[in-house]
């Protein structure tokens, strides 16, 4: 069943004019010819700090055989359903699931409606209180009661809608339904995101919920100091926040280990097994226990990744919040700028006139390292507040710049797509694709750091001729969010061709053969060290 309603994007309010003229270039000196993958100091595994530039990521760890007689057991279902959720009536139940657009793929427990039916002990309900937030969201409201339940789980849901808490929630209370960690033991509840300022924003989400309860929690990655780290491993904590590198860095050197880790999360999970991470999800999976409980979210979920996924699920539930299909926030206008390359610099150089008259901050998304470095100083030069951040910066600089651009009131951010997953800053107004990301998921995270929870925002993204391919799925993504198609951009997708279809649309992203070792890499956008290296 499906759910889906009208959606309140407009779009023609913003209209083009804010793209000023064509015309100029060189502005902000492109980086032509500078190699589209250039600044490789990241390393295959760049991002995450893995050192495994001459070996197989976890190469030194060895699976274990589980015997099931031996594990010891362990509770996964907390699940205490509220009387009111009980007892109301299942017409007011569908109700609710209409009303929200949620849909079920497998046998869940109803949603709850109210903070109070989630039946959260009362240390939780009362940072919830704290916080100042008046009802679940929607991916809350149905997530809570499936995850608490113990049972694996797939949740699909806009980008800003609340999925840490949906999962940082029932982690609180899985940890406290445990035995205590002893001296030696691992962590209890294992988090995987993407980036260091990604786990960094998670770790902060479990600090303010776990705090109350003595939940530790840690956070590791790589680009910084190991000795840190892995004190506070051995310390021992609950909660592990991690980039995969490192981690396996940590369990290759028996720093700690998985033994009792029984909850696990992948964030940004299409990310975390796309091509450029899954052989290193793989290893860190074996070694958990297969009895584990296992989630898994994100804002997009293409069907390759599904297939994936089901290695690591086993039966799951899956929720999906809105369209099933590719969709944006509706919340973000989006608006598409056809233009060339060399007019770039000059329409971005007009663009942010406009926007300095208005409230917020903005984050500019262009490929390269090396253009990030060009606009930042450009952008500079004219007398904006901007900061660069990208996987060449190192972590002292990377720490800096998020911060100051949290702090500021209208700070510009130019940024490769090392901030397009996850990140949650305030007062984000704008986003502007200087250059088009490699697929429409990208495109959808990308503009995503604008209109979190329930703000609004807008997005403007440069299409050039070069992009033609996207055009299709590009215009698949506007339309369902209820936003206007430039002619110019239909004309590119007849040109273009793409999009369309079931074969991950063409764009070989995804498409590699798996179970076998014949990957292609080959790919018309990317190449296998783009993913992990931006
Ligand atoms: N029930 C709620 N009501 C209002 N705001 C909420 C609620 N739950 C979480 N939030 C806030 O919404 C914002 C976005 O949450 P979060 O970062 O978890 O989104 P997300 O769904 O993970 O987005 P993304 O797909 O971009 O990672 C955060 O600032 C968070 O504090
Ligand atoms: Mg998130």
């Amino acid at each position: 069943m499906s759910y889906n309603s009208g959606s309140k994007g407009s779009g023609g309010k913003f209209g083009g004019s804010r793209f000023g003229g064509s015309g100029g270039g060189g502005r902000f000196g492109g980086d032509r010819g500078g190699g589209r993958f250039g600044g490789n100091g990241g390393g295959r595994f760049g991002g995450n700090g893995g050192n495994f530039k001459n070996s197989q990521p976890g190469g030194g760890l060895k699976k274990p055989t589980w015997d099931f007689e031996s594990l010891s057991p362990f509770a996964k279902d907390f699940y205490n359903p509220h009387p009111n959720v009980v007892n109301r009536p299942f017409h007011e139940v569908q109700n609710f699931l209409a009303s929200k657009e949620i849909t079920i793929k497998g046998r869940a427990p109803k949603p709850i409606q109210f903070f109070e039916e989630a039946n959260f002990p009362e240390y939780v309900l009362a940072e919830v209180r704290k916080q100042g937030f008046d009802f679940p969201t929607a991916i809350q409201a149905q997530g809570w009661p499936i995850a608490m339940s113990g049972l694996n789980m797939v949740g699909i849901a806009k980008t800003g809608s609340g999925k840490t808490l949906a999962y940082m929630l029932p982690a609180t209370v899985h940890i406290n339904n445990q035995e205590p960690i002893k001296r030696g033991d691992g962590p209890i509840a294992l988090i995987l995101a993407p980036t260091r300022e990604l786990a960094q924003q998670i770790q902060k989400v479990a600090i303010d919920f776990g705090s109350s309860t003595c939940v530790r929690s840690t956070c590791i990655y790589g680009g910084a100091p190991k000795g840190p780290q892995a004190r506070e491993l051995q310390r021992g904590v609950e909660i592990v926040i991690a980039t995969p590198g490192r981690l396996i860095d940590f369990l290759e050197q028996g720093t700690t280990n998985l033994r009792r880790c029984t909850y696990l999360v992948l964030d940004e999970a299409d990310r975390m097994l796309d091509m450029g991470f899954e052989p290193q999800i793989r290893k860190i999976i074996e070694q958990i226990r297969p009895d584990r409980q296992v989630l898994m979210w994100s804002a997009t979920w293409p069907k390759e990744v599904k297939k994936l996924a089901e290695d690591f699920l086993q039966d799951y539930v899956q929720i999906n919040i809105g369209s099933l299909e590719l969709s944006a926030n509706h919340n973000i206008v989006q608006i598409v700028n056809i233009c060339r390359d060399n007019e770039k610099d000059q329409k971005l150089s007009t663009l942010l006139q406009e926007l300095s008259q208005e409230e917020g901050k903005t984050i500019i998304f262009a490929e390269t390292k090396k253009k990030v470095d060009n606009i930042t100083r450009a952008i500079q030069r004219f007398g904006w507040h901007a900061m660069g951040i990208h996987g060449d910066k190192n972590q002292s600089e990377r720490d800096w710049v998020l911060r100051e651009f949290r702090k500021s009131s209208a700070g510009i951010l130019v940024a490769t797509d090392v901030a397009a997953r996850g990140l949650d800053v305030d007062d984000v107004k704008y986003v502007i694709n200087y250059d088009y990301p490699n697929s429409s998921e990208d495109y959808i995270h990308r503009i995503g750091r604008t209109g979190r929870s329930d703000q609004t925002g807008t997005a403007y993204t440069f299409f050039t001729p070069n992009n033609s391919k996207q055009a299709r799925d590009l215009i698949n993504v506007l339309t369902e969010a209820n936003q206007e198609v430039d002619p110019e951009l239909s004309k590119l997708a007849m040109r273009g061709g793409g999009g369309g279809g079931g074969n991950w649309r063409g764009r070989n992203q995804w498409g590699y053969q798996r179970n076998n070792n014949n990957r292609n890499f080959g790919g018309r956008e990317r190449s296998h060290q783009k993913f992990n290296d931006y």
